[in-house]
């Protein structure tokens, strides 16, 4: 596990953007698990801006590691977000494009993903394996959307799982742990003061860290890596 702390949320995100870039550079096809919610925003206007002539993007194929189970036009919707900030500046092949179906029945969606996923990409003995999954961790501790109350998801057989947020009770559909810790490459973005408690109680393995899903990730084979701003990192040691 490799941290990297940066000044604030932009400097993670050109850091990021960089590391990105140099992903697939030997790589004739490259599947990328994006994640929702604000710090992934700043580093897609960054990709977009300042990397895009560096990547070919005809190469990425592009999932969510979660997805709100909303409509594709909701401004819930991760998918909606990502076209906002990075399709809609970027020449991105629509077939690389593999949006969850937020706006179909919950767990017959989380049944096609995971099929999907079979299908789609290498196998890790026998999971699927991403090349890169992005992860956000929320002030909870959930990750995907996983969160604390529903912590069992995570050592779930499926490759993909239907959740429920605790506090507004929206379902998502998320990828779980066997498929996270398959992944070749694994990339936490955590900005804010507010993330700060539960990262320095699983960097530091406090008691009971382990009941923050973001503490299982550990990739079988591949690398793990936090991206932080000060905000994020203040008292890890
Ligand atoms: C989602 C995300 C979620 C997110 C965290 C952190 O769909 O909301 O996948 O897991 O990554 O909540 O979000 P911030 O980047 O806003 O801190």
């Amino acid at each position: 596990m490799e941290l990297k702390i940066y000044k604030d949320k932009n400097e993670v995100a050109q850091h990021f953007s960089a590391y990105f870039s140099e992903l697939f550079k030997d790589k004739s096809t490259f599947h990328v698990a994006l994640s929702g919610g604000s710090t992934p925003k700043v580093v897609f206007d960054v990709l977009a801006a300042d990397f895009s002539s560096k990547i070919d993007w005809t190469k990425i194929h592009f999932y969510w590691g979660d997805e709100r189970c909303v409509p594709p036009s909701d401004d819930e919707s991760n998918y909606k977000m990502t076209m906002e900030h990075l399709f809609s500046k970027i020449d991105v092949p629509k077939e690389n494009i593999h949006r969850i179906l937020g706006e179909k029945e919950p767990l017959l969606e989380a049944m096609r993903y995971g099929g999907l996923l079979e299908k789609n990409l290498p196998s890790q003995n026998g999971t699927p394996q991403f090349d890169l999954v992005i992860l956000g961790m929320g002030d909870d501790g959930h990750t995907a959307s996983i969160f604390p109350h529903e912590i069992e998801l995570w050592d779930s057989s499926r490759n993909c799982e239907v959740a429920v947020h605790p506090d507004s009770g929206q379902k998502r559909v998320t990828i779980t742990g066997k498929i996270i810790n398959a992944a070749s490459q694994v990339a936490f973005l955590v900005t804010g003061s507010g993330k700060a408690e539960k990262v320095k109680a699983i960097i530091e393995k406090q008691e009971d860290f382990k009941k923050y899903p973001a503490s299982l990730v550990s990739p079988d084979s591949g690398n793990l890596i936090w991206f932080l701003d000060g905000d994020a990192a203040t008292g890890i040691s």
